[in-house]
């Protein structure tokens, strides 16, 4: 796990795009695995920025790590319309190339398995760009999550629930309890992980994510196991991190 922590969300969003950037140069028709929510926001503007600058991102394939259930088709907040309005619309991926779990399948369980089966044809995902829930949640496995879990259907927490009320106008009972989200097993399985933390309030987040104790019960723990992930943080949110990992460069650790 190599640990960055960067001067505020400015310059996470900057160091995040160049991780992203680079995938895609190296290989213009990479899989990109998308997170929802606000922290990825500012890496979302950098790519647009650089996109009007000339980065060529159409050629990309992209899918999302998660999807609330029960949400009409054309409702703003499903994250389908979300990363379209934030990014892949505003950077020219096709919306054919754009992929998210099944929340409103019928036989759901036959559904997530196409879609890992999606993933796999189109070669895997080559960088996954992760947020961190304030309870140690990725994608939406929740604390407690099976380490081995496909996509499936979850339950939000309500710890969750009161964080996405933002969201919904501050109404945590529109916030839809269940989605379908990529499990630990499938996230990991991406070729390089990228987890971005920013803000105050996932100081102790991050702190578990990277030193904390390697539990069901902090699933952001699961992206140690990985040979290739990389955390960046801003300096709030790596507040609560070891000293080393604020140290100059040239004598930072990794965990
Ligand atoms: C979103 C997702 C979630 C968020 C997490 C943090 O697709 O998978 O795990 O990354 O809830 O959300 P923000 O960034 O809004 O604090």
């Amino acid at each position: 796990m190599q640990v960055r922590v960067l001067p505020d969300a400015r310059a996470v969003a900057v160091a995040a795009a160049d991780l992203v950037e680079e995938t895609v140069r190296r290989h213009p028709a990479a899989v990109l695995g998308l997170a929802t929510g606000s922290t990825p926001l500012g890496l979302y503007d950098e790519l647009v920025r650089r996109h009007a600058a000339g980065l060529d991102l159409s050629r990309t394939r992209c899918f999302l790590l998660d999807e609330y259930v029960g949400l009409p088709a054309d409702h703003p907040e499903r994250y389908r319309a979300v990363i379209a309005r934030e990014l892949t619309d505003r950077v020219g991926i096709p919306p054919a190339q754009v992929h998210a779990p099944p929340a409103d399948a019928g036989d759901l369980p036959a559904a997530c398995r196409a879609y890992e089966a999606a993933m796999a044809t189109a070669g895997g995902v080559d960088l996954q760009v992760l947020g961190l829930g304030v309870d140690g949640h990725i994608a939406f496995n929740m604390p407690g999550s099976d380490p081995a879990a496909g996509t499936r259907l979850v339950e939000l927490s309500e710890q969750t629930l009161r964080d996405n009320a933002r969201f919904f106008g501050g109404d945590v009972a529109a916030v839809p309890r269940r989605a379908v989200s990529q499990g630990l097993e499938t996230i990991t399985r991406a070729r390089r992980l990228l987890l971005l933390a920013t803000g105050p309030e996932k100081a102790r987040a991050a702190r578990d994510a990277v030193v904390g104790p390697w539990s069901p019960q902090v699933p952001s723990s699961a992206l140690r196991s990985h040979p290739a992930t990389v955390v960046l943080a801003d300096a709030a949110a790596g507040a609560l991190l070891p000293a080393w990992f604020t140290a100059p460069e040239g004598r930072r650790r990794s965990a």
